[in-house]
Parts: C-alpha cells; sequence; structure tokens
C-alpha cells in the first residue's frame, strides 16, 4: 500500500501546519491499523444488515478483507465457521488479538489468512462469501475482476456473494470536502476528513487526533484513498463477470454524503 504524496483540501493544509510534527501513515499499517479498529463501531447497520442475510443462507462463511473481524466475530457469534482473509498482517494481527480473548469454541472456528482478495485460492468453498465496509472500492476494474472470478470458485452452488459498495448522489452539489468529529468507545476523538469531488474516481480519508498533544510530541495522521464505484456500475459488472443480483438495500449514511448500498447476489445457474 503507497501512501499519496499529496493530501488534498484542509486535511492538506492541516497536515502541512503540523510541519515536522505530522507522520503520514497508512490506515492499515502498523499505526493506522490500531486507528481503524478503535473506529469500527462507527457503522453498526451495516453489521446487522449482512447478519440478516448471512442468517437466511446456513453453512461456512469467507469474510474477504476482514480486517480487524468488525463483521468476523458477530458471524463466528451466530455460530458459523469463519475464514477470515486479509491483506495485512497488522490488521490480522489486530484479529487474533480479539480471537484469543474470545471462547475456545468461539476461536477454534475461525481460520485467519494472509491473502489478497483479487487473486486468492483457498482450495474449498463456502456457502456465503461477505465483503463489507465498501471494501471493493479499494480494488481496480483489473482487481475487480480476480475478485469475481475467485468469488466464483468458491461459493457453494446456491451460495450467496454478498457486498456492499457507495451509494454515489450524482446531484450533490455541496463542498468537496467534509469533515466531522468521532468519539470511540475508548473515549479517543477523532478528526475524520473526506475530500471527493462529484465525479472523481476516488475520495481520500484522512484522520487526525482531534488532541494534537504537547507541542513536540508526533502526531499521527492516517489516510486511505478509496475508488467511489457506484451500486450500477458494480452491478453492471457483477452480471458481466456471471452473477445474477438478488437484492439491493441502501443503507442509511455513515459518512452523510455517500451511503452504502449492500448487494446479494449469487453465481447465475
Ligand atoms: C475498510 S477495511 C474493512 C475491514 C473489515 N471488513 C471491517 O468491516 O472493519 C478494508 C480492509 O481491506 C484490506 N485490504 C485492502 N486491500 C486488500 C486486498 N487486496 N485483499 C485483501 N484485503 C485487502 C485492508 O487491509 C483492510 O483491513
Amino acid at each position: 500500500m503507497t501512501l499519496p504524496t499529496t493530501i488534498p483540501g484542509r486535511a492538506g493544509e492541516l497536515l502541512a501546519s503540523l510541519g515536522d510534527r505530522g507522520v503520514l501513515c497508512d490506515l492499515y499499517d502498523e499505526v493506522g491499523s490500531e486507528v481503524y479498529h478503535d473506529m469500527a463501531g462507527r457503522d453498526p447497520q451495516e453489521v446487522r444488515e449482512l447478519l440478516g442475510l448471512v442468517r437466511a443462507t446456513p453453512g461456512p462463511v469467507l469474510d474477504l478483507a476482514a480486517g480487524s473481524g468488525r463483521l468476523t466475530m458477530p458471524l463466528l457469534a451466530l455460530g458459523r465457521e469463519v475464514t477470515a482473509l486479509d491483506l495485512s498482517e497488522h490488521m490480522l494481527a489486530l484479529l487474533r488479538t480479539r480471537l484469543g480473548l474470545a471462547s475456545a469454541a468461539l476461536r477454534e472456528r475461525c481460520t485467519v489468512v494472509r491473502g489478497d482478495m483479487s487473486a486468492f485460492a483457498l482450495a474449498r468453498r463456502f456457502s456465503v462469501i461477505v465483503l463489507g465496509t465498501t471494501s471493493i472500492s479499494l480494488l481496480d476494474e483489473r482487481g475487480r475482476a480476480g475478485l469475481y472470478e475467485a468469488v466464483r470458485a468458491h461459493l457453494e452452488p446456491g451460495g450467496r456473494f454478498l457486498l456492499t459498495t457507495v451509494a454515489v448522489d450524482p446531484a450533490y452539489t455541496g463542498p468537496a470536502e467534509m469533515e466531522e468529529e468521532y468519539t470511540t468507545d475508548s473515549g479517543r476523538t477523532y478528526r475524520i476528513f473526506e475530500y471527493w469531488a462529484t465525479g472523481d474516481a476516488a475520495r481520500t480519508v484522512t484522520i487526525f487526533p482531534a488532541d494534537a498533544g504537547a507541542a513536540s510530541d508526533p502526531v499521527e495522521v492516517c489516510t486511505t484513498r478509496v475508488g467511489v464505484l457506484s451500486a450500477d456500475r458494480l452491478e453492471a459488472e457483477l452480471a458481466a463477470a456471471g452473477f445474477t443480483i438478488r437484492g439491493r438495500t441502501v443503507l442509511p449514511a455513515v459518512s452523510r454524503r455517500l451511503g452504502d448500498v449492500l448487494l446479494e447476489t449469487e453465481v447465475r445457474a
């Protein structure tokens, strides 16, 4: 994962104003994964909706881009056997720590795999494959083609591929940059900047601690660049890759401007 050379908007100005104190990190690296994990309770709606669909299809589940387990842990709590796959060893380390604190019965049903969701071969099939948190937007077109192929190869007949993407509002004419403060359950407060000019292929999310500490302290600033992949385009890609769309649900917006869309799909017979 490479860091962007420039951060747009007020976030970029704020980072520049920190001078040498500002330490830019990727949101899924050693520092960033702790921040991501701390903030992971921000969107409970998506977890509820995904779990509702998973319940309808019994059997083992593959959680792609599982991260620190925001979906993996509740999937395990449903009593399912879950394989959690992610590219970031730092995110998986957080997941392993969480599993270590869970009951043995739950832990033993989880297999943790470091892998690339655009090219994986697990030599087995699953009833359900989930890809939440609009993480498909982290892949470019080629990566998505690889993902669709790998998902097809890993789904049981009649299985479901459940994924979310962003709900783009083409009529949005407001400012390109949104800022919000969010206080996590651990009590830490972050300033979250999201920069997306309508029509841009990607948005930049940059997260600062609200409290920059003493004047000499380094300030860790986490960033990630995420594609904006509309549900229409995603549906068209999935259809071309041999999937049937069984359901499309619009979820309430987390960032006020870009909501989530949950797609329920299966491989066309
Ligand atoms: C937005 S986080 C989502 C994590 C988790 N699903 C959740 O709900 O909190 C995106 C995750 O995708 C992972 N990731 C990025 N590119 C990936 C790839 N090509 N293959 C697998 N995981 C990837 C990152 O390491 C990160 O953990």
